[in-house]
């Protein structure tokens, strides 16, 4: 049975489909199977993963309400070990309280990522922002949890209680397993951000943060323009470094 990976926050915009999409590729390079899956409706991971040219749009979303068979919403991408499947369909609707419901109330998320982990070595769960009702369905199915955090000042009022939401969320699902706080979009030399990453080193346990730092990097934002992750792309970059880095610490976790 492979592992089932999500990547969530309660913040948006703290680089978790930019960590879903590097982790995903890091694994594949490493000869595990992988699927990355996008359950947030805003779809960013289309654009990102590396999916092949003129690839097909749907998702997740037209298997959940019944319009796509599963097998036709795993995608190929550039490297052979990594499978994608989109969010679809939902991410071009205004309104994603249909998709938000079915996934709320029935079990296909839950089976889906079961059958999943069947077939694969990692599934990446990529979540929308918050602990709503999609993330939190991911999270009932998950066997793991990593939670990015932006080094950032607001990191300073706002780690407590992220840190207590995180711990409520793990307390509630027994298989759930905390991999950690990984601290995102460090600039070295801003004063701001080499404080805001001391503090949260002072105050979270040392097991519960990765000591890896992902590095703020043009790169990232560059490969993710050109519809790739900047471990494929630009591979020497010390973002891409540090992501292959903790693939690493956590595909040898995961073999534990
Ligand atoms: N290490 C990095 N260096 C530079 N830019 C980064 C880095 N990580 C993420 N970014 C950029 O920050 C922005 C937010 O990242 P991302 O989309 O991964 O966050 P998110 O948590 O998935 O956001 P959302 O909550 O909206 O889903 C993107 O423009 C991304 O390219
Ligand atoms: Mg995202």
């Amino acid at each position: 049975m492979g592992r089932i990976l999500a990547i969530v926050s309660q913040k948006g915009g703290v680089g978790k489909t930019t960590t879903a999409v590097n982790l995903g590729a890091a694994f594949a390079r490493r000869g595990l199977k992988t699927l990355i899956v996008d359950v947030d409706p805003q779809g960013s991971v289309r654009y990102g993963s590396g999916l092949k040219k003129g690839h097909k749009t749907y998702g997740f979303a037209d298997y959940l309400n019944g319009t796509r068979p599963l097998r036709d919403v795993i995608l190929p991408t550039s490297l052979p070990w990594l499978r994608v499947m989109l969010v679809g369909s939902v991410s071009e609707d205004a309104d994603h309280t249909d998709y938000t419901n079915a996934i709320g109330e029935g079990d296909l998320l839950s089976k889906m990522l079961a059958t999943a982990a069947e077939r694969c070595d990692i599934v990446v769960v990529d979540t929308p922002p918050g602990l709503g009702a999609i993330t939190r369905s991911a999270l009932a199915s998950s066997d793991r949890v990593l939670v990015p955090l932006q080094a950032e000042p607001l990191v300073l009022q706002t780690t407590p209680q992220i840190f207590r939401a995180n711990q409520d969320v793990v307390s509630k699902h027994k298989k759930l397993t905390f991999d950690g706080i990984l601290l995102t979009m460090y600039e070295a030399g801003n004063t701001a951000c080499e404080r805001t990453v001391k503090y949260v080193r002072a105050n979270v346990p040392a097991n519960l943060v990765f000591d890896i730092t992902i590095p703020r990097s043009s790169a990232v934002s560059d490969a993710f323009a050109a519809g790739q992750p900047v471990v494929v792309r630009t591979p020497g970059d010390p973002a891409a470094q540090a992501y292959v880095n903790l693939a690493t610490r956590l595909a040898e976790r995961f073999a534990e």
